[in-house]
C-alpha cells in the first residue's frame, strides 16, 4: 500500500480522471474526500470505493466558492483527522471554438475553475498540511499548457498558468516539505472529450487526435491514477516542481 493511512481530498472525483485518482489512492489504502460540483456523482464514486472496501467521504463543493472549498478541507480534517495530499482536478473548458468567439463569462468561468481554484484551495489547505509537517499537492494541467491546439487559446493559457503556480508554490512550499508536482495528460476518454474536439464524436475526429499521439491512443484515468500515486507517494520524495506529460508522447 503506497498511500496507507494519507488522507487526501480529490476535486472533481466525481469524474474522468478525478473518479480515477480517488478510486487509485482508495485502493493504495489512503482515505479520501471525492468532492465534487456534482454531489451525485461525488456519492456514487465515495460508494464504489467503500464497496470495494476503501475509505471515502463524498463532499458537494464548487471549486471556485472559498466558502465551499474551506467546507471541503474541514471535512478532510473532521472525518479523518489531517489531511496529506490535495489533488486540484477540476476544470473547465469552452468548447474548442476561434478565440474571438468566447465570451467574456465563459473567460471568466475557465480561470475561475482552473486558476482562482488553486489559490482558494492553497488558502484553506495549507494550515493543515503544514500541521501535519508537509504533504503534497497535484495540480491536473494539461498537453494544452505545452503544445496548445487551436481552437482552446483561453484553456491552453489557464493550464499555462497552472504550470507557472505549479513551480512557484513548490520553490515557496518546499521549506515546509510541500511538494507540488502537475500532471500533463494528453487528450483522454473523460466527461471533457466533446468539448475539446468541439464538434461531433466520430471515429474520423477521434483518429484526427490519435494521429498526433505517438503512443497511437488517448489517455484513459488509469493512466493518469498510476502518475498520481506515483507523485504523491513517498517513492516521490525529492520530486517537485514536475509537470509530468501523461501523453503518449504528444509533446516531444
Ligand atoms: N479529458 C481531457 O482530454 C483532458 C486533457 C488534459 C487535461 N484535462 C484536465 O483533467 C481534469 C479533469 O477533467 P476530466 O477530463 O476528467 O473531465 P470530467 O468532465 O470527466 O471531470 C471533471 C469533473 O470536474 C467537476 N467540476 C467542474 N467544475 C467544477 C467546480 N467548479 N467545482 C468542483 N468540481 C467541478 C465536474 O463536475 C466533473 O465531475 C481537468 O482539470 C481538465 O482540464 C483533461
Amino acid at each position: 500500500m503506497r498511500l496507507q493511512d494519507k488522507v487526501a481530498i480529490i476535486t472533481g472525483g466525481g469524474s474522468g480522471f478525478g473518479a480515477g485518482i480517488a478510486t487509485h489512492f482508495a485502493a493504495e489504502g489512503a482515505r479520501v474526500v471525492v468532492a465534487d460540483l456534482n454531489g451525485a456523482a461525488a456519492e456514487n464514486v465515495a460508494a464504489g470505493i467503500a464497496r470495494d472496501g476503501g475509505t471515502a467521504t463524498a463532499v458537494t463543493a464548487d471549486v471556485t466558492a472559498r466558502a465551499d472549498v474551506e467546507a471541503m478541507v474541514a471535512a478532510a480534517t473532521g472525518t479523518y483527522g489531517g489531511l496529506h495530499i490535495l489533488v486540484n482536478n477540476a476544470g473547465y473548458s469552452h468548447v474548442n471554438k476561434p478565440m474571438t468567439e468566447v465570451s467574456e463569462d465563459e473567460f471568466d468561468r475557465v480561470f475561475a475553475v482552473n486558476v482562482k481554484a488553486l489559490y482558494l484551495a492553497a488558502l484553506a489547505a495549507l494550515p493543515a498540511l503544514r500541521a501535519q509537517g508537509g504533504g503534497c499537492i497535484l495540480n491536473t494541467s494539461s498537453t494544452a499548457a505545452i503544445r496548445p491546439r487551436p481552437g482552446l487559446t483561453w484553456y491552453n493559457g489557464s493550464k499555462g498558468a497552472v504550470n507557472t503556480l505549479t513551480k512557484s508554490m513548490a520553490v515557496e512550499l518546499a521549506p515546509d516539505r510541500i511538494r507540488v508536482n502537475a500532471i500533463c495528460p494528453v487528450i483522454g476518454e473523460t466527461g471533457m472529450l466533446q468539448t475539446f474536439m468541439g464538434q461531433e464524436d466520430t471515429p474520423e475526429i477521434r483518429a484526427r487526435f490519435v494521429n498526433t499521439i505517438p503512443l497511437g491512443r488517448m489517455s484513459r484515468p488509469a493512466d493518469i491514477a498510476a502518475a498520481a500515486v506515483f507523485l504523491a507517494s513517498d517513492e516521490a520524495d525529492m520530486i517537485t516542481g514536475a509537470c509530468l506529460e501523461v501523453d503518449g508522447g504528444r509533446c516531444i
